[in-house]
């Protein structure tokens, strides 16, 4: 029933330095499923952010492979990687990392652009359903400095998800907001894995995080080891379950996978992308699609 979205095989990373040799990652096993939200936690310098970065295709890996979404991205030249990148995979930062000089939709818009998959007219579509997702009707034309920190994050967010990534990877999505906001934006984040389905792996040194997790995993000395979801997370992941305004969120979803897939088609027909890739991403769609129809019906 459910697909990998993210597969790291004995992934191994060794920084060297002039002086000495550091085995960061020893031998990573980790399998996240589509609908997952994976919390890794582990203290600071544990290699958290480096095993993101192998996994979102930012760094190669020493040894060991990714595959993401079903493609094996290990071996992917620079320029492959970005496109690939654009399309299935999305990065939140603790900083946001927002363009400064592009408004909240420019931003939401710029990956999906990106992936030369969409016409202008169907990105600021898509980017401005994925604004009203996150909350943001209404400050679509302001620029990031215009826009509170947890906004920015929200739209950063929005920005992540907007291409319809198979896993979205958060490196301390709270790590630069206050208690209040990111209360919100980790809320936010938990109805958009309940309501959307949306992979999501977070790496925190955080435990709080973990409450919001469907699996969680602890990096210690370069391994990682899976924590087993306790009773009560169970029940309160039970309690979640059709949300209010899940109905509305899940049509607009619809209708935004619907662009999508037209825009894929496109795309396969007129051979611009791989089409192993392209057949990848369309069953992903697919399913995701007669998924939320389901859920509709
Ligand atoms: N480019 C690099 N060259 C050499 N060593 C590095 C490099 N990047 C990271 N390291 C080392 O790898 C280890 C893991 O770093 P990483 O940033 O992945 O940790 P982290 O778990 O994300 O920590 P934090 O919670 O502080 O963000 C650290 O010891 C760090 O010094
Ligand atoms: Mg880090």
């Amino acid at each position: 029933m459910s697909e990998e979205a993210l597969v790291l095989k004995d992934v191994k990373k060794v920084y060297r330095t002039q002086t000495e040799e550091v085995q960061v990652l020893k031998g990573i096993n980790l399998t996240i499923r589509e609908g997952e939200l994976a919390v890794i936690m582990g203290p600071s310098g544990s290699g958290k952010s480096t095993l993101l970065s192998i996994a979102g295709g930012l760094d190669k890996p020493t040894e060991g492979r990714v595959v993401v979404g079903g493609v094996d991205i290990t071996d992917m030249s620079e320029e492959e990687l970005a496109k690939i990148r654009a399309r299935k995979i999305g990065f939140v930062f603790q900083s946001f990392n927002l363009v400064r000089n592009f408004t909240a939709l420019e931003n939401v818009m710029a990956p999906l652009i990106f992936t030369g998959l969409y016409t202008w007219k169907e990105a600021a579509e898509i980017a401005s359903k994925m604004l009203e997702v996150v909350g943001l009707k209404g400050h679509e034309h302001k620029f990031p400095g215009q826009l509170s920190g947890g906004q920015q994050q929200r739209v950063a967010i929005a920005r992540a998800l907007a291409p319809g990534p198979d896993v979205v990877l958060m490196d301390e999505p709270t790590g630069s907001l206050d208690v209040d906001s990111a209360v919100r934006v980790l809320g936010l984040v938990k109805w958009l894995n309940e309501a959307l389905g949306q992979t999501i792996v977070i790496v925190t040194h955080n435990p709080e995080l973990s409450e919001l997790a469907t699996r969680t995993f602890y990096i210690r000395g370069g391994l990682i080891y899976e924590q087993p979801p306790g009773q009560i997370l169970a029940e309160r992941i039970k309690e979640l379950k059709g949300g209010a305004g899940s109905r509305e969120l899940k049509s607009l979803q619809l209708s935004m996978l619907k662009v999508k897939l037209e825009a894929l088609e496109r795309a396969a027909s007129r051979g611009v992308a791989d089409p192993g890739v392209i057949e990848a991403e369309l069953k992903a769609l697919e399913r995701r699609i007669s998924r939320l129809e389901k859920l509709l019906a």
